[in-house]
């Protein structure tokens, strides 16, 4: 179960905060937005299929390795880490998306390449940081003399590039990552599914709870439309100057899933000069001791999202006084309830529990949400040419020195 309580947009002063009248006058734009989705032709709500070849490949070869490397930046990276972090696993996992060469050097002294798989991600294959990690890898690898095929796998393009290439020639493991699914909207790909399952993560279940919030997206109803409750609120609140969001999740696991949400709301909508909300990411409790004074007494100028956790699973308890479930709900309420005092938007999306389920929920809830907000500001959500810019700037400059 995860839900929305906006609530607190209403008690605040409407010039920051909202009105039932600002709300309902775009609770019937749903259909009309939908419509303007399907026709960009986006696939990340039509893939939600049984990932049987992708746990097939992970069973068959998930004993064989100490360490799984995924090679890979930005969407191709972000999803294994927030996966890795969120849910239980064997531990093995590492994600390298820097190229900082003292990270480079620490990992090839820790790896023993016998007992290791490297997955390279890239959707262009074209990725100079990801390129490069996978040039000096498979020169270990083959220095080792080490078979390449029995200790890479890639996640390209269904067709093209060199990746792709590169696999059909020398017989190395491939996954596709399909043409209409963009890297920051690949989590429930092979991009984030592989890497997940082969750390032993429920697959199937992250999907089924995907599926689930999908069918919440597609519904007309506003009260079951989450994903659109979530646009609608952000677009609304930024409207009234608000150009900053913070993404606060009291539970430590989830502190990686506000930095996928980072790239999923900037890369997206931070489009044509004057669009463009900047994504922040706070802890609770962590950044209560951090952030909360300016969040409280610093410009007005922020919505903030927590994401609280109804059932930890798990009870501690603090000699002579409450639990620690207790302490953290009280400090959260206490948190939301200054912010509120001093009408500084805020609301509150309610997980159950974490589990693989509710991880894949929020995954399509944050793809369905940003996909809407791109329609509110008629904007194309899918694409980054900002982001191109820089890669082929970079491109060009390093060809000069080779
Ligand atoms: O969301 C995006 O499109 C980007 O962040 C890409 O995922 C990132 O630049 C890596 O691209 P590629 O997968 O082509 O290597």
């Amino acid at each position: 179960m995860i839900k929305l309580d906006y609530n607190n947009l209403f008690k605040i002063d409407p010039s920051h905060g909202l009105s039932e009248d600002e709300l309902n006058s775009y609770k019937d734009r749903i259909a009309e937005f939908l419509e303007k989705i399907e026709k960009r032709d986006q696939g990340f709500y039509k893939i939600l299929d049984n990932p049987e070849e992708i746990k097939t490949f992970a069973n068959e070869v998930k004993n064989n390795y100490e360490h799984i490397v995924v090679c890979g930046i930005g969407g191709s990276a972000l999803g294994a880490t927030c996966l890795k972090e969120a849910l239980p696993n064997s531990g093995k996992l590492i994600v390298l998306d820097n190229i900082d060469p003292q990270l480079i050097h620490e990992i090839d002294q820790k790896l023993n390449y016998e007992k290791t798989l490297f997955i390279i991600i890239s959707k262009s294959g074209t990725t100079i940081e990801t390129t490069s990690q996978y040039k000096y890898f498979r020169q270990k690898v083959e220095e080792k003399n080490l078979k390449v095929n029995k200790h890479f796998v890639f996640i390209t393009d269904p067709e093209k590039g060199i990746l792709r290439e590169t696999a059909n020639n020398e017989n190395i493991p491939v996954f596709p990552i399909p043409e209409n699914i963009g890297g920051r909207f690949s989590v429930l790909t092979a991009v984030g599914l592989l890497p997940a399952a082969l750390i032993g993560i429920n697959i199937d279940k992250l999907i089924e709870g995907a599926k689930k919030m999908c069918e919440k997206f597609l519904s007309e109803n506003f009260e079951e439309n989450l994903p659109y409750q979530i646009a609608l609120t952000q677009y609304l609140i930024n409207q009234k100057g608000k150009n900053i969001h913070v993404m606060m999740p009291y539970s430590h696991k989830l502190f990686k899933l506000a930095d996928w949400y980072r790239q999923l709301l900037a890369e997206s909508i931070g489009k044509n000069i004057d669009t463009g909300i900047t994504p922040a990411n706070a802890l609770g409790v962590t950044d209560q001791h951090s952030q909360s004074q300016l969040y409280n007494d610093g410009p007005n100028d922020k919505l903030i999202t927590f994401i609280e956790i109804a059932d930890f699973k798990v009870e501690e308890k603090i000699p002579g006084s409450i639990t620690f479930n207790q302490l953290i709900d009280i400090e959260k309420k206490a948190t939301e309830e200054s912010l509120t005092k001093k009408d500084r938007p805020n609301q509150t999306i309610t997980v159950n529990s974490i589990c693989e389920e509710s991880i894949g929920g929020l995954f399509l809830l944050f793809e369905g949400q940003i996909a809407f907000l791109g329609e509110f500001y008629n904007i194309n959500a899918f694409d980054q040419p900002g982001v191109e810019l820089s890669k082929q700037i970079t491109k060009n400059n390093v060809k000069q020195l080779s």
